[in-house]
């Protein structure tokens, strides 16, 4: 029996469906056991930095202190002792490297208190990486005893960034100055978010 066959339809729009999920491997490590391939790695591809449209809101370029933190490390000036590091790695091997981290630093402060940072690819933004990062900090924060985390927002992004994760803004950025927001760790330690996410269209 003849099959009906039917013509392309140039009218149709050929969409084209969004990627599927990957599965991602988070990495949370003290500092110190890191390879020095993968610091390295990490102050050259994942700092802020003004090429990438890390700017302000004023459009200038922030600097990094990420990047001055592990050039300090690499120059023994800083010893790293008790920073931890977790990263994100697609676990395709299409894709090489982390694609996002976050450094979490204790700061002397009343209450166990853990600095963090972090940095996401800009193709693999805005696809949860920040959150998964955030979520699992409080995981580690948790593990180690710390009973809260602060951050610095610098621009709007990362002002909206941190607030979406629950953190309150107490001094809000400006005048070249850094916000100071910070977010108590629950006493039950958060369950692990779903490693997936949407890699970039364009992959
Ligand atoms: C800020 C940054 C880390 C966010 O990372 P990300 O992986 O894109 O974050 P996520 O996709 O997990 O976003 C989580 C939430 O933040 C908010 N957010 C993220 N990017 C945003 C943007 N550009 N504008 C407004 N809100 C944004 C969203 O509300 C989002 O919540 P949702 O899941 O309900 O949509 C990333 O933009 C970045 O690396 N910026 C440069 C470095 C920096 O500023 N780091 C923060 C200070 S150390």
């Amino acid at each position: 029996m003849a099959l009906a066959s039917f013509p392309a339809s140039p009218e149709r729009p050929r969409s084209v469906p969004p990627p599927l999920p990957v599965s991602l491997r988070l990495e949370a490590e003290p500092w110190s056991s890191l390879p020095k391939n993968l610091i390295l790695d990490l102050r050259n591809r994942l700092t802020n930095n003004e090429g990438r449209d890390d700017r302000k809101d004023d459009g200038r370029g922030a600097g990094s202190l990420f990047r001055e933190l592990i050039d300090d490390y690499n120059m023994g000036i800083i010893s790293g002792h008790e920073w931890w590091a977790i990263t994100v790695w697609p676990s395709s091997s299409f894709w090489r490297g982390p694609v996002a981290w976050m450094l979490l630093r204790p700061e002397p402060r009343y209450l166990p208190t853990l600095r963090v940072g972090t940095y996401t690819d800009p193709s693999w933004r805005n696809r949860g990486l920040g959150k998964l990062l955030n979520n699992e900090a409080m995981r580690v924060g948790h593990q180690q005893g710390y009973k809260r985390l602060v951050a610095s927002p610098w621009n709007k992004r990362s002002d909206a960034f941190f607030r979406a994760a629950g953190y309150a803004v107490l001094c809000p950025y400006g005048g070249g100055l850094s916000a100071l927001a910070e977010l108590d760790i629950p006493e039950e330690c958060p369950a692990r978010l779903p490693w997936r996410c949407r890699p970039p269209e364009n992959a």
